[in-house]
């Protein structure tokens, strides 16, 4: 087959150029407007917060072209899958669901199939997507997602297979539709990419460098949120403390925070903090706005400073526990979570002690863990590691055992007590009771009438479980 593509590579991604970030405004091309009239499009969303927002773009981009949204798969012309590489069960789902298109693809041929996100991304995937699943007719990159619109116009005009991938690009695209999949709360990027190269991590090769967006940018788009009647912006980065940093020396993540404060929005969010320098400024903008969210969400990965050496995390256990404590005492009241990975290479006994006795001295709220899994081309892919899956799995559950205990024992602080919820919708699980998140980020399920998705109502809250809180709507 002839090879009219060029593969994603890690090496010119791990480059990473000085110069600052270009910034490009996006128009669509009227040559594109009117391709999708009368016909419909799906999308899958694998991943982070990144990930969801960047479905929000390909879904505008879309609908600009005359897409509409379907729910059902087998009714779409268009099935985007937006991918996740940050472990491998992650790249195991979406194959199997790619492998389940097939079918969909019989029974209708001029069904168009797209794979995007960080898997594609990578260049052995995007070798196998080529190779083996010949269903997949556009493969695009985490930084092509502008150029949907060509590579649909091309794949119906000529029925052939598109790939565009570039890697380690450092543009900053703006004024791209987004057709956002909630009324009431929005993701915000503020910045993308990463330079951390924490040593296990595939996202500073699949996302690219570091670069910040323009604030006037950031801030015209929370306001137009505010006049929208948006409740709650959550800002996103890979490392929201770094903000700035590629541009201006004066104007970092603490002065964007007191910025977008000033906006009213009701609820302000971020995501993700990194402890390497969780500055002064940035607690004390915290503190004093009341709309900023009573929540830090704060990756420790490991407690043991020899496994976060190995990690390149740039902190020991003691510089973590310090900030914690600092935070914890600066900002009495605030629910604090974490990320923790546990099996990294050579992890002993010792080491996952550590971890477990650093989850102690914290008492998170709550901890998404993980078992580590190895991603090709990072540097930890290639350290030795004896250890067995199997005690691996052991340390997870117990690691698990003791979060679940302490979201509990944190939890039990809001029995009785009337609480502020941001209303979601209808639960998931029963549709006579609702569902919102506190400004802790705490899911409550309360029962109550006359409520709607987007109002911010008061609830008593009657039973405390681990990871969620039940209550009763208080009517005003
Ligand atoms: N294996 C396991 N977990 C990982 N994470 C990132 N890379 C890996 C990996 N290779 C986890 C980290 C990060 C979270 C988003 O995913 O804990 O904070
Ligand atoms: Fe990955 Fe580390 Fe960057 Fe987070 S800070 S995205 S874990 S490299």
């Amino acid at each position: 087959m002839k090879k009219d593509y060029i593969l994603p590579s890690l090496d010119s991604a791990r480059k990473r150029a000085r110069a600052a970030s270009r910034k490009v405004v996006f128009t669509l091309d009227d040559k594109y407007r009117g391709l999708g009239e009368g016909k419909t499009y799906h999308i899958v969303t694998h991943g982070c917060q990144a990930n969801q927002r960047d479905s929000e773009t390909m879904a505008g981009l879309l609908e600009d072209m005359g897409y509409r949204y379907t729910g059902e798969q087998k009714q779409a012309d268009v099935i985007l899958i937006n991918t996740c590489a940050v472990r491998q069960g992650a790249e195991e789902k979406v194959l199997g669901e790619i492998g389940a298109m097939k079918r969909l693809k019989k029974n209708n041929p001029d069904l168009i199939i797209g794979i995007g996100g960080c898997m594609a991304q990578e260049e052995e995937t995007v070798k196998t997507i080529m190779e083996k699943y010949r269903q997949v007719d556009i493969i695009f990159g985490t930084h092509n997602i502008t150029s949907l619109p060509k590579l649909l116009y091309e794949v119906c005009q000529t029925r052939e297979r598109k790939v565009e991938v570039f890697s380690g690009m450092g543009e900053i695209i703006e004024s791209v539709p987004a057709t956002r999949f909630m009324s009431h709360k929005a993701w915000v990027n503020i910045m993308y990419g990463c330079d951390k190269f924490c040593t296990y991590c595939i996202v500073p090769y699949t996302r690219g460098k570091e670069r910040s967006r323009d604030r006037g940018d950031i801030l015209f788009e929370i306001e137009e949120l505010v006049r929208q009647g948006y409740k709650e912006v959550c800002l996103l980065g890979q490392n929201v403390n770094a903000y700035g940093k590629d541009v201006s020396a004066e104007y970092g993540f603490a002065q964007l925070l007191e910025d977008v404060a000033k906006t009213g929005i009701p609820r302000i969010r971020f995501m993700t903090s990194h402890p390497w320098d969780f500055n002064e400024d940035m607690i004390r903008a915290i503190r004093n706005n009341p709309n900023i969210m009573p929540y830090i969400h704060l990756p420790l990965q490991s407690g043991n400073t020899g496994i976060l050496k190995k990690m390149n995390r740039r902190y020991t256990r003691e510089t973590y526990l310090e900030l914690y404590d600092r935070l914890k005492e600066e900002l009495p009241g605030y629910a604090f979570t974490t990320d923790i990975i546990v099996g990294f290479p050579n992890e002993s006994d010792e080491a996952f002690a550590d971890t477990l006795s650093a989850v102690d001295h914290c008492q998170f709220d709550n901890a998404f863990t993980f078992i580590y899994s190895p991603r090709a081309g990072t540097p930890a892919a290639t350290f030795e590691d004896p250890i067995p899956r199997e005690v691996k799995e052991q340390r997870l559950q117990l690691l698990n055992e003791k979060v679940a205990f302490y979201a509990n024992k944190n939890n039990r602080r809001f029995k009785d007590q009337t609480v502020e919820v941001l209303v979601d919708g209808l639960s998931k699980r029963n549709s006579d009771v609702w569902s919102g998140y506190t400004p802790e980020n705490k899911l409550v399920n309360f029962t109550g009438k006359n409520v709607k998705t987007g109002d911010l109502v008061k609830v008593r809250i009657t039973e405390v479980m681990s990871f969620s809180l039940n209550g009763e709507l208080i009517e005003e």
